[in-house]
């Protein structure tokens, strides 16, 4: 984790990106990416509900030991879904649980607010991710996914959020969709590695939903993300050509094979 730090000072970015199953794991693993997230995003992404307050931690096991047979190189953290790290003990239990499953460290959403969990976790010796700003377990009660640090006492809050966080023993921060300012004061006031998502150029990394970069949920596209490909229309593509070909061979009666 001490290598995260140094990588800060150095001014080098870090790269993460989402996976939820083996042959994605593989393939980012594949492709040099630092940090490999078995995010709980997995509820709407691959899981087809409406937000992360849905994903049950049965899941969240279920797809980390997925995503762990695939990474050999990077580093593999695994979200804390909701209700699992309510007390301090409860966000052991349930980290080692994600250790078991093949994560070598947890991400948990909160600031100042959960210091206690991230020390508690942190004192197992387990690598803890924090996860400050906009919070996407918290979007019922926020009424939306809302653009964080962009009033003067908001951005106050995510400074202390994000020194606390680093106090706690955190050996990085995700940034959510955090005012590019602000994040760039928190970036510039801490010695752990910011990593940001719709939260400007200026965090120390970036991660992303692999299924937003890669264009493998049409349906949706937060506005910070630019698509590198649109796999949901190679799918789509690849489908109808199947279906075309099947139906072709079985009006001349023989097999689509
Ligand atoms: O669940 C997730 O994928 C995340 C990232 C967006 C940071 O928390």
């Amino acid at each position: 984790m001490e290598d995260f730090r140094e990588r800060k000072r150095r001014g080098e970015r870090i790269t993460a990106l989402t996976a939820y199953d083996y042959p994605t794991a593989r393939l980012l693993d594949e492709s040099g990416i630092d940090i490999i997230l078995v995010g709980d995003s997995l509820g709407m992404v691959v899981l087809g509900y409406s937000d992360t307050t849905q994903v049950t931690f049965e899941e969240m096991l279920h797809h980390t030991r997925a995503v762990a047979r695939g990474v050999k190189r990077a580093l593999l953290v695994a979200d804390l879904s909701i209700g699992t790290y309510d007390t301090p003990a409860a966000a052991v239990k349930s980290a080692q649980r994600l250790l078991a499953a093949g994560a070598q460290a947890v991400k948990l959403e909160g600031g100042l607010s959960h210091a206690a969990q991230i020390e508690a976790i942190v004192r197992e010796k387990i690598p803890l991710m924090a996860h400050i700003g906009m919070l996407p377990q918290s979007v019922r009660e926020e009424g939306g996914y809302k653009v964080k640090g962009r009033s003067a006492a908001e951005a106050e809050r995510l400074l202390a959020d994000a020194a606390a966080v680093e106090k706690a023993g955190a050996f990085s921060v995700v940034l959510e969709i955090v005012a590019p300012e602000t994040a760039r004061q928190i970036t510039a006031g801490i010695g752990i590695p910011t990593i940001g998502i719709g939260s400007g150029n200026d965090c120390d990394g970036q991660i992303l939903v692999t299924h937003d970069l890669i264009g493998l949920y049409p349906w949706f596209t937060p506005k910070f993300v630019s698509p590198e490909a649109q796999v949901a229309e190679e799918i789509r593509r690849a489908a109808r050509i199947f279906a075309e070909r099947t139906r072709d061979s079985s009006r001349r009666g023989s097999s689509s094979g």
